[in-house]
């Protein structure tokens, strides 16, 4: 199939609440048309496929990349994001989240939402009329995951089929580390989360991992054990202080984390592998779960990975828009008229 034809040509729910509620045929259509997107606009094409529509981003907690991506996403699109930070709004002090949901789905396109408890992200969606979005909640962070896998693709092992792939989570089972484990196993690839014990993911999301690989081939494993790191092509890490609203005191998980669990030069060697890449969603604690050496050497596809936030966040509001095919079909249009991309 090529890079201008969705699977699924109109969406298949109306909102992006959690990667395990989608096949790989509908991961791929996102990534498809993320990544066809980036192409045209790097190229110097003009898009104006969200004219006139508005994004309501509601943020329960601090964000860059996620407020930003999608602010950027929308102006390159012809649309507007509203940025509606704690304490700008009703939300929380006077009004509930089904009334705000039920007032901003009138007024708005679609509602992306940063969260301290999923339930929140989930009354959010039940409640408005128009898309919604998670932005991150406690339990995932799936727009992140899209983010991920396009940066997984860009960086793909020469030669090698998914089935071959191994990507290694190092440290604490945070909402990242749970959608990496569903995104990989759903496109076929071998997932460990190595980590202590007392920090692994959950049995949850490790059986979706496991039920992922039945259908499309790879694994998911859980594992303290330092031998997982041979083979490794893609070295992963997140924070050790926990969920931002309720942050674990420095000599707490130092103590479970370090310096077993630090990506530094040496687990990059462990890996024997020259080639491996290293991938963090951002923020860091430079020197704590990572080097300095690590996330500014060779091997980080980091900063990759954080441009990709906004190559995804353009493909997620297209496609949830109901957007999607219709760009592509533009797109395609342009480039076979080889003129000026116009709107
Ligand atoms: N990775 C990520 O979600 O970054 P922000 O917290 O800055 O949005």
């Amino acid at each position: 199939m090529d890079g201008y034809t969705l699977t699924h040509t109109t969406p298949t729910r109306k909102d992006f609440i959690d990667t395990a509620n989608f096949d790989q045929s509908e991961i791929l259509d996102i990534i498809r048309l993320s990544r066809t997107v980036r192409s045209f606009i790097k190229e110097g094409g003009y898009l104006n496929s969200m004219y006139h529509k508005s994004l309501a981003m509601i943020f329960e907690q601090k964000s860059t990349r996620t407020r930003v991506s999608f602010e950027v996403a929308m102006l390159q699109l012809g649309g507007h994001a509203l940025n509606l930070a704690p304490g700008a709004i009703q939300l929380g002090a006077h009004e509930t989240i089904q009334d705000t949901a039920r007032v901003l789905g009138r007024m708005c396109d679609m509602i992306m939402s940063r969260v301290d408890r999923h339930d929140s992200i989930e009354q959010l969606a039940k409640y408005s009329e128009v898309p919604v979005i998670n932005g991150m909640s406690d339990r995932c962070h799936p727009t992140q995951g899209v983010g991920d896998m396009i940066t997984i693709f860009d960086h793909w092992p020469a030669g090698k089929h998914s089935n071959q792939i191994k990507v290694i989570f190092v440290g604490d089972a945070t909402q990242v580390c749970n959608t990496l484990c569903d995104m990989s196993t759903k496109m076929g690839m071998h997932f460990v989360h190595y980590g202590p014990e007392n920090h692994k993911i959950s049995d949850e999301w490790l059986n979706i991992g496991k039920e992922n690989a039945k259908k499309y081939g790879g694994s998911a494993i859980w594992t303290d054990d330092p031998a997982c790191l041979e083979g490794a092509d893609f070295i992963y890490t997140d924070v050790w202080y926990g969920l931002y609203d309720k942050e674990t005191p420095k000599e707490e998980y130092m103590k479970d984390f370090y310096p077993k669990y630090q990506v530094n030069d040496e687990m990059i060697a462990a890996t024997k592998n020259p080639n491996v890449k290293f991938l963090h969603c951002l923020p860091a604690s430079r020197n704590e779960e990572v080097t300095d050496s690590v996330l500014d050497g060779p091997h980080s596809a980091a900063w990759d990975e954080a441009e990709n936030r906004l190559t995804a966040q353009r493909g997620l509001v297209l496609y949830f828009d109901n957007m999607g095919q219709t760009t592509l079909d533009y797109i395609k249009e342009q480039k076979e008229a080889g003129g000026e991309a116009q709107v």
